[in-house]
């Protein structure tokens, strides 16, 4: 810990011209500093990084960081110090995913829940029990979740750091998705709704996102917008747009293909940058307000309806009737998929897999969708069936013959 704040300090005072003891680093200072003083060795992981042996390189703690520093990372089982006084030096750290146990001064594995469904998973993977179609989880060096899980051959999906589904999704291309999904907008907008929302009445708005969770290129701060990377949600330095005299569409980064709602760049100005689901909603928080103000008991409208990361009102749909049916992000309906009122079908609608096959448009296999848009529990594909969760997630053996399976029901495929 003394260490990382040493190192902290340093990158703070070291990188400015001068430092604390006074001495300008100007050109040509290092090369005195060397030849007179010299560095101390580093240790070799940085050098040969490889399975078991990795590091990285850090600014030295050494005056105007005139020497290289190596942070090695130890490995599982390694001995570590947790620091403090009377333990020493510390010279590097566990590695990824590890931390130093106090008690046997050995880095261990961190516990979490990503780690232990990552053990859960190698238990059955040794017994022959996972699933062709089954992944194992994937957890950062914090042994949190990944940003995304992936359901080889269909989609990936954003996840939060406890591994639970949130809004993003699109198809599964591999490296290249793996590439281009990052999920940043989705989970803020989930960090958002969990932390901040709780303390408040109505629905915060997070940023906009598009339907894969990652940023939408144009952000709004007030009345002006702004281009931001789509990946880090910075703001880009580029043209703005002042949206009482310009429409979203003079900035550089408009793109008429993710623009789900195209009228707003239409009309005279003042212009908007806003959805249909956030329009509704503000108009029922202000009729809410105005009850208040009037003395009206307003317990009974007290529930406003959150609009999806993308302002969309959401992938399922109430239809006049009182049916509900699964929509694409503008709005229209998906194949027939459509569930009646009163009915278990109804209650349990989640439109998951009539979204992923929206995505798998041009695919030839498609997951096969029960009539209310959700997942059928048994899928099949080349000659072998495998029980799916609600997100389309194999779970446990396939098999050839369907009644083997631990979810067959002799009903399998009205569901
Ligand atoms: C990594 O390099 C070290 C030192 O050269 C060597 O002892 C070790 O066996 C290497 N590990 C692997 C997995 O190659
Ligand atoms: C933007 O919103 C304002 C207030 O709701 C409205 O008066 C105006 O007509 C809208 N602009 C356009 C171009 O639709
Ligand atoms: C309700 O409306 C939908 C179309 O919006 C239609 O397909 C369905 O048959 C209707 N259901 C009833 C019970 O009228």
């Amino acid at each position: 810990m003394e260490f990382v704040k040493l190192l902290f300090v340093c990158s703070v005072l070291c990188f400015s011209q001068i430092n604390s003891s006074g001495i300008l680093c100007e050109e040509g200072f290092c090369r005195n500093y060397i030849f007179k003083e010299g560095c101390p060795s580093t240790a070799q992981e940085c050098t040969i990084n490889n399975e078991t042996h990795t590091g990285i390189w850090l600014p030295s703690p050494t005056t105007c960081n005139c020497c290289e520093y190596c942070l090695p990372f130890y490995g599982k089982g390694a001995h570590c110090t947790t620091g403090g006084p009377g333990t020493g030096v510390t010279v590097g750290r566990c590695g990824y995913g590890l931390t130093c146990d106090p008690e046997s001064l050995t880095c261990v594995r961190k516990k979490s829940k990503c780690h232990t469904a990552q053990d859960e998973y190698d238990a059955r993977h040794l017994k022959g029990e996972t699933g062709a179609l089954e992944q194992r989880p994937i957890c950062d060096g914090k042994g949190k979740y990944a940003a995304f899980h992936c359901v080889p051959a269909h989609t990936c999906f954003c996840q939060s750091e406890d591994g639970e589904r949130i809004f993003g999704e699109r198809l599964n291309q591999g490296a290249t998705t793996m590439q281009n999904m990052h999920c940043g907008c989705s989970r803020l907008n989930h960090k958002i709704k969990n932390s901040i929302s709780t303390g408040v009445r109505f629905p915060v708005i997070g940023p906009r996102c598009t339907s894969d969770g990652n940023f939408h290129r144009i952000q709004c701060i007030g009345r002006i917008c702004y281009c931001v990377h789509r990946i880090t949600g910075a703001i880009r330095e580029e043209k703005t747009v002042n949206l009482d005299e310009e429409p979203i569409s003079e900035l550089p980064c408009y793109d008429p293909n993710l623009d789900l709602f195209p009228n707003q760049i239409e009309g005279k100005p003042p212009f908007n940058y806003t959805t249909p689901c956030y329009e509704n909603m503000k108009a029922k928080i202000e009729l809410i307000l105005r009850g208040e103000e009037e003395g009206f008991n307003v317990e009974f409208f007290t529930s406003v309806a959150e609009c999806m990361p993308d302002g969309t009102f959401g992938r399922i749909q109430e239809t006049r009737n009182g049916t509900k049916i699964c929509v694409d992000e503008r709005g229209q309906k998906i194949e027939d998929y459509e569930a009646e009122p009163n009915t278990e079908s109804f209650k349990n609608m989640d439109c998951k897999c009539a979204q992923t096959s929206v995505l798998m448009a041009f695919s030839n296999e498609k997951p096969i969708c029960c009539k209310n848009g959700n997942f059928r529990k048994i899928q099949c594909r080349r000659g072998q069936c495998r029980c799916v969760d609600s997100d389309g997630r194999q779970i446990g053996r396939e098999s050839a013959d369907v009644s083997t399976l631990n979810c067959y029901t002799p009903d399998w495929k009205q569901c």
